[in-house]
């Protein structure tokens, strides 16, 4: 871990550059609008170690399995977010000399993502091998209001010299992504044209026929006077490129403003991407950069608008939760339910940039709070899409019905391959059925039920009830060969958060049938034809609630992890010598397993998620029990021991936690940014905030807080969206003050007072203490 990042509330800022930095800066200064994702590379040539990232959301690549051993089950590929065209790049030459930050002295360097108003900027001064100095300043984005437009103004300044500078921007298509299965690239040429008022590319994946057509087009001023432009024109094989030189005198600033589109085959015909490119271009060159720049600002705005947190008294703090916020909101914007959210987003290749649990677990309840309905809507409805490909995935698997979603996809179909993940983690059904709970829950959209969740929940029914068998022995239900959530133990028996969630899907299922008989009748007789739902099944699930076997420790009152837990030495984490840890870096995968170290919340991850149905009393002896054992070796894990330590009262711990992952990539804490940030986990980390400090849940329609301030903190507030109201909440030392910022009034409850924040209202508590 190092810290090189300068400390400010709005702004991540390096004020040097270091060569031995600059990756995981690629991944932290990344940049996105949702629909397409850019590492923090440079315009201009670099010849020192770097990941080229271009990533457009929802295309990829099919990239063959590669295993050792094959077992049957597996699937046949692993889908790859494709690394795209370089739409960024821009060649700089001074006298014919190219600028290369790996081969020249680089001084007063400062890069700088504004998150505010989301751009990214740079400034710095190249010392040249023969003495020349050129000052460059660069700002681009990613549009937020014109999804398909990157905006580039890139000016430089010859400091003490006058000669010839020439600019090259290029669009690249000759990539390849660095975590390719076999060395393989993934693109063919399609067509290309370098032309004088625009150039293109487009390129078609080997496989699948997802075309992306890139076309860009430039301007550029000297001192502000736009030149006449006769681009030297180049052809290569997936590149074209428009070179211009100007001769320029010392302390004259030539500016180029590169404007590009990048349009898919997921939103317009095979025939129409050039045209659809051009016509998105043009609009967007002739509004020019600054009106771009504008719209850039009031777009992020109104993101901030409904999900800032302010935190007075720890800049440090401040700026790793608006940095949390700000990967999830340029990740996922919600308009496209096709899409979804990799735990890297579009910072890195690391985990394929498919969709895992982490968007039911972790993600859902992020959008939830910060964003219209429809945006969380639409994760749901992105599985309940995919809905025939899990039921297709069951089958494969040997089940005879039922849905067994994926553990990692892009389109429905499993793409993971590690058998003890692939067939043993099937929690993930879990989270994807409780997400549904989640959704209802928060918004009151019960009509969801009846239009997309029942479907969804009664397929995953059918796989429990499919998964589990009836040990004649314990007399009750039990599920073997499992992976739970921790996933340093393997092949597990009764894991108690599996046999949990089952059952708590079951039961979710049965009230949500009877919810419909009882108010959409015809609705209810529909499904129940569509799903031929029978009643020996219903009745069958009755009898797995009432049966199911839970491990228990009856003496310390534990729920155990699973059958063998209590069989492991249990050596608290704190009496291991340092040099251990992390595990997974130390120890063989072999003594990890027989270990009883946690990787992350198992058992507490279930009392999280069903907070509501365990006393305080419980969660109290388990969160002791398992947290001195837990190593957190997944970024997914310390925010739900913080919202339960929250909760327990234990604020120093909650503190503890939240630290863990308040600035994990900023400080790089797991020495693994320059793979990508963790994006899922920033979710996570809101969540620490949100509901944990702030004891955010919602409960009979109301909008619950019980909020602290952490002792390291002066006060804090943050925004947050509830069945159409928008609230503000401020949380100080002594008093807490929600004020509706919109005109739909909101039932909240304070600790155990209840209120109606009326329209554009306000209501103030006295802070009670916690009752523990
Ligand atoms: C965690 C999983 C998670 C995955 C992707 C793994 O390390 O154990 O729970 O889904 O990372 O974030």
């Amino acid at each position: 871990m190092r810290q090189y990042l300068k400390m400010d509330e709005w702004s991540i800022i390096e004020e040097s550059f270091d060569p031995s930095t600059h990756e995981i800066s690629e991944s932290i200064f990344s940049i996105g609008n949702g629909y397409m994702g850019q590492r923090a590379n440079f315009e201009e040539k670099y010849s020192g170690a770097s990941l080229q990232g271009s990533y457009m959301a929802g295309v990829y690549y099919p990239d063959k399995t590669r295993v050792g051993w094959w077992k049957n089950g597996y699937p046949e590929y692993f889908a790859k977010v494709l690394n795209s065209t370089n739409w960024i790049g821009i060649h700089v030459l001074l006298d014919g000399v190219a600028l290369d930050l790996a081969q020249c002295e680089v001084k007063a360097f400062v890069r700088e993502l504004n998150m505010k108003e989301g751009y990214l900027s740079r400034r710095f001064t190249a010392v040249m091998e023969d003495g020349k100095e050129l000052r460059v300043e660069t700002v681009r984005f990613v549009s937020m209001k014109r999804h398909e437009i990157g905006a580039i103004r890139y000016a430089v300044t010859p400091l003490n010299f006058s000669g010839m500078i020439t600019f090259v921007p290029y669009l690249d298509g000759d990539v390849k992504n660095k975590d390719s299965n076999y060395e393989e690239k993934f693109w063919l040429e399609v067509e290309k044209n370098a032309g004088p008022e625009r150039s293109y590319l487009t390129l078609k994946t080997k496989k699948l026929d997802f075309h992306v057509t890139s076309v860009m087009s430039f301007d550029v001023t000297k001192n502000g006077t736009a030149l006449e432009l006769q681009p030297v024109l180049v052809e290569n094989e997936k590149y074209v490129s428009s070179e211009v030189s100007f001769e320029t005198a010392k302390d004259e600033t030539l500016t180029l403003y590169k404007y590009v589109a990048n349009v898919t085959s997921r939103d317009h015909g095979l025939g129409q991407l050039v045209e659809a490119g051009t016509a998105a271009l043009s609009a967007a060159k002739s509004a020019g950069f600054d009106v771009l720049l504008q719209e850039q600002a009031d777009a992020w705005a109104e993101k901030w608008k409904g999900s800032d947190i302010i935190i007075e008294g720890d800049v440090s703090a401040q700026q790793g939760i608006r940095f949390n916020i700000f990967q999830l909101n340029q990740t996922y914007t919600g308009e496209d339910d096709r899409l979804n959210i990799g735990p890297k987003g579009f910072t890195g290749e690391k985990y394929g940039g498919s969709t895992y649990w982490d968007t039911e677990a972790y993600c859902v309840p992020f959008y939830l709070s910060t964003a219209d309905s429809s945006i969380a809507r639409n994760l749901l409805i992105y599985r309940y899409k995919h809905l025939e490909k899990a039921k297709e995935n069951a089958r494969k698997l040997g089940f005879t019905k039922g849905a067994l979603y994926p553990m990692v996809t892009m389109n429905g179909e499993e793409c993971h391959n590690e058998w003890e993940i692939t067939f043993e983690e099937i929690h993930r059904n879990g989270a994807i059925a409780y997400a549904i709970y989640n959704y209802v829950n928060y918004t009151g959209d019960k009509a969801y039920l009846g239009q997309y969740g029942l479907e969804v929940l009664a397929e995953i029914s059918r796989f429990w009830e499919e998964r589990v068998n009836f040990s004649k022995e314990k007399g009750k239900y039990v599920m073997l060969g499992v992976t739970g959530p921790n996933e340093y133990e393997n092949n597990v028996n009764n894991n108690w958060y599996t046999n949990r969630i089952a059952v708590w899907t079951l039961e979710y299922t049965l009230e949500v049938l009877e919810e419909l008989s009882k108010h959409e009748p015809a609705r209810y007789k529909e499904l129940v034809e569509k799903l031929g739902l029978r009643e020996e099944e219903t009745s069958k699930w009755k009898d797995i609630i009432a049966n199911m076997y839970y491990p228990l420790d009856n003496e310390r009152g534990v729920f155990l992890q699973q059958d063998g837990f209590l069989d492991k030495e249990l050596v608290p984490v704190k009496e291991l010598a340092p040099e251990h840890l992390p595990l997974n870096q130390n120890w063989s995968w072999d003594r990890i397993l027989r270990s009883c170290y946690i990787k992350q919340a198992d058992v507490l991850q279930g009392l999280y998620f069903l907070g509501d149905r365990y006393d305080l009393e419980t969660k109290k002896r388990n969160f002791d029990f398992y947290e001195p054992l837990t190593v957190h070796e997944s970024s997914l894990s310390p925010c739900v021991h913080s919202i339960l330590a929250c909760e327990l009262g234990y604020q120093e711990k909650a503190y503890e936690m939240y630290l863990r992952t308040a600035r994990l990539d900023l400080d790089n804490y797991n020495n693994d940014t320059e793979d990508g940030c963790h994006t899922t986990s920033m979710a996570g980390t809101w969540m620490a905030v949100i509901q944990g400090f702030a004891g955010l849940r919602v409960h009979n329609n109301e909008l619950v807080l019980r909020p602290f301030v952490p002792s390291h903190w002066m006060s804090f507030s943050f925004k947050v969206m509830f069945r159409g109201s928008r609230l503000q909440v401020n949380v100080t030392e002594d008093s807490i003050i929600v004020a509706n910022e919109t005109e739909t009034p909101a039932a909240i409850r304070i600790y155990d007072q209840s209120y109606t924040v009326g329209a554009m209202g306000e209501v103030r508590s006295k802070k009670s203490s916690m009752t523990v």
